[in-house]
């Protein structure tokens, strides 16, 4: 098993309260335990409304909070609804998700998404930056272009690239308990490394993770993929028990 670092980082979406505290408490607690074990490092990407809370309840240099999204506009204004990337970095969030497929199926276009990371960036956050494609594009043999235009269509080579993680998420497999053939995941993976090199035409492989219903049992097939740099991590994460046991047999 290897020992370079990786990512567990949890997406709750639409889930928690002030209660959840104990979820990212004792995943925390794990984290810290794990350190001399595990080369790890753990996010958890919670609703915007409990990132002050729980930045001021963790104080932890084991565990780091993230944003799940944020308007492309940094400055306040007339934008109902909407939080800024700034107003998120005030809140204590380190990280912060952008381009979900949950968004993008809301409207989000790679070009309002290239602004966000902008905008994100402009703010020292590490930006998760998620592309993947549909089940009818998967059907229509368009995946690597579908991964390519959207790598294309948001990232600028001016934009701080080290600070972006990608994450490859099929839009398919998330929530649907279905996950990608183990080869052709590891084809996807170094797709996506090999584009980024070639298009910023930089020797720096970046960042890669894998989201879509990783769970506890099937984790242990993604660990024969050394290119995967992490896990981005939906409905598993709402358990602290889940999102642990996934982390230890990652290592089993
Ligand atoms: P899932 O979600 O693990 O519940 O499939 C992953 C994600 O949406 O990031």
């Amino acid at each position: 098993m290897t020992n370079k670092l990786k990512y567990f980082i949890g997406n709750w979406k639409m889930f928690g309260d002030f209660g959840s505290f104990k979820i990212i408490n004792k995943i925390n607690k794990f984290s810290q335990k794990s350190q001399q074990k595990f080369n790890i490092k753990t996010v958890l990407c919670v609703p915007t409304t409990l990132l002050h809370f729980f930045n001021k309840k963790i104080k932890s240099k084991y565990i780091s909070l993230g944003a799940q999204n944020c308007h492309h506009h940094n400055e306040y204004g007339p934008f109902t609804g909407s939080v800024s990337a700034s107003m998120i970095k005030k809140s204590g969030a380190k990280f912060i998700i952008l381009g979900h497929s949950e968004n993008r199926s809301g409207g989000e276009t790679n070009q309002l998404i290239k602004k966000k990371i902008k905008s994100a960036l402009s703010e020292k956050l590490r930006v998760i930056f998620c592309i993947g494609e549909t089940l009818k594009e998967k059907k229509a043999g368009q995946t690597f272009s579908i991964l390519k235009k959207q790598i294309r269509g948001s990232l600028d080579k001016k934009f701080n690239l080290e600070s972006v993680i990608l994450a490859y998420e099929p839009v398919w497999s998330i929530g649907t308990n279905k996950i990608p053939k183990i080869n052709q995941l590891q084809e996807k993976i170094k797709f996506i490394k090999s584009e980024f090199k070639k298009y910023f035409n930089t020797k720096k492989v970046p960042l890669v993770l894998y989201g879509g219903s990783v769970n506890n049992k099937n984790i242990t097939l993604f660990s024969s993929i050394p290119e995967i740099d992490g896990f981005l991590i939906g409905g598993a994460s709402q358990s602290s028990k889940k999102f642990i046991d996934i982390i230890k047999n990652y290592y089993k």
